[in-house]
């Protein structure tokens, strides 16, 4: 995997703006696989100012979303569309017709995952994937385990992420506990991965990643196996690394 140590969030924001600045214009009709979370919210800024400016154009572009509670409406705020719609999709001009997120209020879970996963096979796989970083190491919602499910399924939520995830809901016995998300299978079809991370407390997760030996306790190590992987951190993500 290669790192990019930057020195604090804005600047990991600016360095996966210019990736996918560079993803974007050189194809415009390329498949971005999308994160939700606080991590990407910088840089899905950036690329609203850059389309505001002229500089970028998403008519084209399709996009694939990593992860979405389950169950949980598209209207409800905390749903990841709600987040891809407000944070991004709604400021640029991409058909929104081409954006897909597993459908969080399927009756048949199982059927919602296999359609993502079509999704991502009938689009050739993703030319970027954006991935943030659990604080154990999880992405997407794949959480550790003994055993990682390959593709797209249904996944019952760690303590670890519920309470992570508490601070955007009222109380945490809002959090949904499952989740539909892409596997690790999923997430290595595509043809580039960037990996981002702020704070201190991503340490752990990123020095279990980038040090230690891979292993599906810690699902971001699994993507060893991936030639275009660049981990984007900052001095206190990285600072358990030195
Ligand atoms: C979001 C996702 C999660 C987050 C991770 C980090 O679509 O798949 O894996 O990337 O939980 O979340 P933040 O960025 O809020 O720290």
């Amino acid at each position: 995997m290669k790192v990019i140590v930057v020195k604090d969030y804005n600047e990991m924001s600016a360095v996966a703006t210019d990736i996918m600045y560079d993803v974007i214009s050189n194809k415009p009709d390329c498949v971005l696989g999308l994160a939700t979370g606080s991590t990407p919210e910088g840089m899905y800024a950036n690329l609203v100012d850059l389309y505001r400016a002229g500089k970028l154009d998403f008519s084209k572009v399709s996009s694939v979303n990593l992860d979405e509670y389950y169950p949980i409406s598209p209207d409800n705020d905390q749903s990841y569309r709600y987040f891809m719609n407000t944070h991004l999709f709604d400021h640029i001009n991409i058909d929104k017709a081409k954006t897909h997120v597993p459908d969080g209020m399927a009756t048949d879970a199982d059927a919602a995952c296999k359609a993502h996963e079509d999704t991502i096979d009938a689009l050739g796989g993703m030319d970027i994937q954006v991935l943030g970083i659990g604080q154990n190491g999880h992405i997407g919602f794949n959480e550790p385990c003994d055993e990682p499910v390959p593709f797209t399924h249904q996944e019952q939520l760690t303590e670890s992420t519920i309470k992570a995830n508490a601070r955007f809901f009222e109380s945490i016995d809002d959090v949904p506990t499952r989740a539909l998300t892409m596997g690790i299978q999923s997430i290595l079809k595509a043809r580039k991965i960037i990996i981002l991370a702020s704070g201190k407390s991503k340490a752990e997760a990123i020095k279990a990643t980038l040090k230690d030996e891979p292993t599906p306790r810690c699902p971001a190590s699994l993507l060893y196996a991936h030639p275009d992987v660049t981990v984007i951190c900052d001095e206190d993500a990285y600072s358990l690394c030195k």
